[in-house]
């Protein structure tokens, strides 16, 4: 693929002190000549080098302003509520929230490139267990067929970047699976704390569905090959001199799909907790499926929706869809290719969760 040397210029991360977002700013700090501006509606200033700006994604007009300021050459989108938020602050974050990012991009000359991180909850189709599943065959959910309001958001924003793709604005969207690493708050805390409450010799159902992960840092490299590419697309001559990537989404994952279960028992054996095949307690999947059901409804009742159960039964269903995909994709077309063996990723991520543990 071309090698041709890009510079990114000034780069918005949206969501810049988040998990991905702050490896995305780190890994843009390591790039000649960048700029790198973070927003979020309570922003921790996690580098020096970069500029944090307050600013709520869904406040079109302060959006305009802060575009008319520093005038982005590359915007990496992955702002996004919890998949668990209600459904009115999915759709207003994610789907309006990108709606108005793109208007404010294609309206500011400066802004070539858009980079928007989506998510294997946006993705209908099911998982394949003989073969893996290319972007080409990969349904996204729409307003009317979806499984969550999640997925709904994240498909609909998705398809709205691809849409937005053109010769002034150039647009790509990275498909992410679960993402884990140093500075996870979500994932991999939670593999601990199943360790910390002695639940981790538990499994849900046969375990028979296989998922992909994707290093945080991986995911993050992904992010600025993305941006890369569209701008050498943006100064390409002819179509033959960089390979499709504007308008186009990638899978982006660690290329080795596992069974849940044995990722987490993984992950339990790097915190000093290994699970040995005889000590595994199955659960049958609908039983718990239906106990995370009448915990939601319980909850409802008593707190009238003011508070919501820890285990959900949206995240217990997403546990049965099965994730299997290829990257061959981001690998001709972005030259991406995992950046630690996931062996090691996990006993680093387990490590770095255990001296942040409170
Ligand atoms: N984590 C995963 O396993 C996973 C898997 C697949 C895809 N993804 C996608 O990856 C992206 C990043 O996920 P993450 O886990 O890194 O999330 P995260 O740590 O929760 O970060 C999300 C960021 O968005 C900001 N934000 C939320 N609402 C905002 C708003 N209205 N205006 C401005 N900023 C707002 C938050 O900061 P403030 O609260 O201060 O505003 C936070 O910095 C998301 O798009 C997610 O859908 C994640």
């Amino acid at each position: 693929m071309d090698k041709k040397t890009v510079q990114l210029g000034h780069v918005l991360v949206t969501g810049g002190s988040g998990f991905l977002g702050s490896h995305i700013v780190q890994r843009l700090l390591a790039e000649p000549d960048v700029v790198v501006f973070s927003v979020s509606r309570n922003p921790r200033q996690r580098d020096a080098r970069a500029k944090y700006r307050a600013v709520d994604i869904t406040d079109e007009g302060k959006l305009r302003a802060l575009f008319q300021e520093i005038k982005p050459r590359v915007v990496i989108h992955t702002v996004s509520p919890l998949s668990t938020d209600n459904k009115a602050v999915l759709h207003r974050t994610i789907v309006e929230g990108t709606r108005a990012l793109l208007r404010c991009a294609a309206n500011c000359p400066e802004t070539r490139a858009f980079v928007y991180t989506s998510s294997d909850s946006a993705v209908a189709s099911p998982s394949l267990p003989d073969r893996k599943l290319r972007e080409a065959d990969a349904q996204l959910y729409t307003a009317t067929h979806f499984n969550n309001p999640y997925g709904r958001s994240k498909a609909l924003a998705d398809a709205a970047v691809l849409a937005a793709d053109s010769t002034n604005l150039r647009t790509a969207t990275l498909r992410l699976p679960a993402i884990y690493g140093e500075g996870d708050t979500n994932f991999i805390p939670q593999l601990l704390s199943s360790v910390r409450k002695g639940e981790h010799k538990m499994q849900l159902g046969d375990d028979q569905k296989l998922f992909e992960f994707v290093y945080v840092k991986s995911a993050s490299e992904a992010h600025v090959l993305a941006a890369k590419a569209l701008l050498r697309t943006d100064t390409a001559q002819t179509d033959r001199e960089s390979p499709k990537v504007h308008g186009e989404a990638f899978f982006i994952t660690d290329g080795q799909p596992r069974h849940f279960f044995d990722f987490a028992r993984e992950a339990y054996a790097a915190a000093g907790h290994p699970v040995a095949p005889n000590e595994i307690k199955k659960m049958p999947f609908a039983v718990v499926q239906a106990m995370a059901s009448v915990g939601e409804w319980a909850y409802w009742s008593f707190t009238l929706g003011r508070l919501t159960p820890q285990m959900r039964r949206q995240s217990i269903d997403h546990l049965n869809k099965g994730c299997h995909w290829s990257i061959e994709k981001a690998r001709q077309r972005l030259g991406y290719a995992p950046v630690l063996d996931q062996h090691i990723a996990i006993k680093r991520s387990m490590e770095w969760a255990m001296a942040h543990e409170k």
